[in-house]
């Protein structure tokens, strides 16, 4: 239950009729190193997820890939029985084999049981939004995807996903998802240093489709660059808070997933990013990504 005296930065967006706080949760580094096995403190991994909730954030993000199956049990472990305002989204589409790369795993038969395993480590009956993860690790790659998207569409019929997305895929994969069946978010690949998608994030906004970026803060390694830790100084507040502040005042339709296994980091990022960036920060900012 939200017990938060401050409201989340952002307010809320509407995925389908899945009403989440735009200030959400990324789970995916809670497994451990290289998003393989168990986190190295499964304590501050469990208070993590909880503090999420306890802060009313209502928009989690993960999926069966990561650990693999770990931060799924762990969202099961911290959280189940889910609250009512709480929405978990998922991703298929690509496994891990033992190395920890992470293959595509897209034929029909896949994905199928893709789904299923999601169902049964989240305990829930029908998966709120399940994204198909397209491309590989370089990034977005050319591939037709009517075979797998079909197949989501199915399942989605059957009754086992409420509302579908694509994730790392280029503008004209969006198109060929949107034009078999309705899409509720995008997630790729954003943030101040890498702004490819900005004119589709833009169109995206005009559809009321969500944008969710992943990396928000760069990943593996978090974004470090003068003209960040410079406005940052200046408005009192840590470099983390500016690049999500950032992505809320980019866009409207833009969700946060932030990642952090620290309880500290997330309350200090929950807190943060409200920060109101005025014109001149955001030129200044802007000459990152350029
Ligand atoms: N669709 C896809 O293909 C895909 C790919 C990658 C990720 N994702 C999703 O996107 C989500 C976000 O990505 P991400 O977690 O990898 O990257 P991220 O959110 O850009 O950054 C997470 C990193 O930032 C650090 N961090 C967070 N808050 C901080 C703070 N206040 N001060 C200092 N460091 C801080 C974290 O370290 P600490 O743990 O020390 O806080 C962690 O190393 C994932 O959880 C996952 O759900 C999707």
């Amino acid at each position: 239950m939200n017990t938060a005296s401050t409201p989340l930065p952002g307010g809320t967006w509407n995925l389908g009729d899945l009403p989440v706080t735009r200030f959400g949760y990324g789970a995916m580094q809670l497994a451990g190193p290289g998003v393989m096995g168990p986190p190295a403190d499964q304590d501050e991994a469990l208070a993590v997820l909880r503090e999420a909730v306890e802060l009313g954030i209502t928009h989690i993000d993960t999926s069966d890939a990561y650990g693999p199956r770990i931060t799924n049990q762990l969202i099961h472990k911290a959280l189940h029985p889910y609250p009512d305002a709480l929405r978990i989204v998922t991703k298929v589409g690509a496994t891990r084999d033992a190395q920890g790369a992470w293959p595509p795993a897209r034929r029909p038969e896949d994905l199928r049981r893709a789904v299923r395993d999601n169902l049964e480590s989240l305990g829930v009956d029908a998966l709120d939004v399940v994204n198909l993860r397209l491309g590989d690790a370089t990034g977005p790659q050319p591939e037709p995807l009517a075979e797998a998207f079909g197949t989501l569409v199915e399942l989605q019929r059957e009754g086992l996903i409420r509302h579908l997305g694509v994730s790392n895929a280029t503008a004209q994969q969006v198109a060929e998802a949107q034009a078999i069946a309705p899409i509720v978010c995008v997630q790729n690949m954003y943030n101040l240093a890498h702004r490819y998608d900005d004119d589709l994030i833009d169109r995206l906004a005009a559809q009321g489709i969500a944008y969710v970026p992943f990396f928000p803060l760069g990943g593996f390694s978090p974004l470090q660059s003068s003209a960040l830790s410079a406005v940052a100084a200046r408005l009192e507040a840590t470099p983390m808070a500016v690049a999500l502040a950032w992505l809320l005042q980019r866009s409207a339709n833009i969700l946060l997933i932030p990642g952090t296994s620290s309880v500290a980091h997330l309350r200090q990022n929950a807190a943060g990013a409200g920060l109101a960036l005025s014109s001149e920060d955001l030129a200044e900012l802007d000459q990152i990504g350029r």
